[in-house]
């Protein structure tokens, strides 16, 4: 083929929507729900996309003056993002309820007949909003527990990691991404803005077993465990690189790719660590399990927790293998 050809005809790769058909097809008796239900994520996230890349233009950057049910300061996009995956999930009548983030209660979308559920930070990394720094989205999608038909109810939302059928993230960063697992690895997705589509851009996704980057936020040395606190010693000694940009997605995501390690463990003020099991550790945790890593509390598998309360809390360790391991060792 002529060169000129060539560059204008380079294929432009797996479109994210042939590659959930062709999974789907790959399980005889799948019904083509969860395909659905991962499609509607998808506008979701592409609606929202397009909200916060214009974002400083039109004012929504800001705060609203209230905070959510977790006391925290909430911003217009935590509740634009909210309101947007609420209503791609109930429109596309997969999912019975819905726990966020943003609302004390389970959210029911009418769709009794819906077998699935999801949980959802519709927003991850707020703080970063106004000063144009890497967001995201972070979900999973369990079977429901109570009987199809019936009214959902708190059952369906209150469980275990281990139990998700799938689970993924959105980043909106230099480019928009989604990555999400189904229980058969993890495969990374990148937002082609013109196309108004996904392709496929990291098959297969492997953390390195270990690496030499650790992510936490040390403001708070003063208040963790001597174990976690000899850890961070460990590793200036080791020289490994601090960073930490303050969204658990993007800090997740860097060291997916590089290996490394991100750390939420106890504080003053937050006891129990900051970040959300339900909707923020287990997604999270699966992932990365996915992709041959680790997520512990530093008392167990995160995947094992048995959920006591909607937007329970908990210590999170996650990343490279041997990193987390490592950080288990120093706190025995
Ligand atoms: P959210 O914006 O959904 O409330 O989550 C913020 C979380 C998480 O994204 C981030 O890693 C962590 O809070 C940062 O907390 P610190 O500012 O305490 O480090
Ligand atoms: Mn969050
Ligand atoms: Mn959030």
């Amino acid at each position: 083929m002529n060169s000129a050809l060539q560059k204008f005809t380079t294929p432009v790769g797996t479109a994210l929507d042939r590659f959930i058909a062709t999974k789907q097809s790959e399980f005889p008796f799948a019904t083509g729900e969860l395909s659905q239900l991962l499609r509607d994520i998808v506008l979701a996230s592409k609606i929202l996309n397009r909200e916060i890349n214009r974002a400083g233009l039109v004012g929504i950057e800001t705060s609203m003056d209230q905070e959510n049910v977790q006391g925290e300061h909430q911003q217009m996009l935590d509740v634009v993002a909210d309101i947007r995956f609420t209503r791609a999930l109930t429109r596309g009548q997969q999912t019975c309820c819905i726990l966020s983030e943003e609302n004390d209660l389970i959210v029911e979308t009418g769709n009794r007949n819906a077998k699935y559920v999801v949980t959802l930070d519709p927003l991850d990394g707020s703080s970063n909003i106004n000063v144009n720094v890497s967001i995201g989205t972070i979900f999973s999608i369990y079977r429901r527990k109570t009987e199809i038909g019936t009214p959902p109810t708190e059952e369906d939302v209150l469980q275990k990691g281990r139990d998700q059928v799938a689970a993924g993230y959105i980043l909106y960063g230099s480019s928009t991404m989604l990555v999400y697992t189904t229980g058969y690895g993890v495969n990374g997705f990148t937002y082609e803005p013109s196309l108004g589509e996904y392709f496929l851009s990291h098959p297969n996704m492997k953390i390195p077993a270990t690496g030499q980057i650790y992510s936490v936020n040390e403001g708070s040395y003063e208040d963790f465990s001597p174990g976690i606190q000899q850890y961070i010693q460990y590793c200036k000694k080791e020289r490994y690189a601090a960073r930490y940009i303050g969204s658990l997605v993007a800090d997740f995501h860097r060291n997916l790719l590089k290996g490394g390690i991100y750390l939420y463990p106890s504080t003053q003020q937050y006891p129990s660590g900051k970040l959300r099991l339900l909707y923020e550790c287990n997604a999270l945790s699966f992932i990365v399990e996915q992709a041959g890593g680790l997520g512990s509390s530093g008392e167990g598998n995160i995947l094992d927790i048995i959920p006591q309360d909607k937007h329970q809390r908990v210590p999170l360790i996650i990343g490279s293998k041997q990193m987390v391991k490592q950080v288990l060792e120093f706190l025995k």
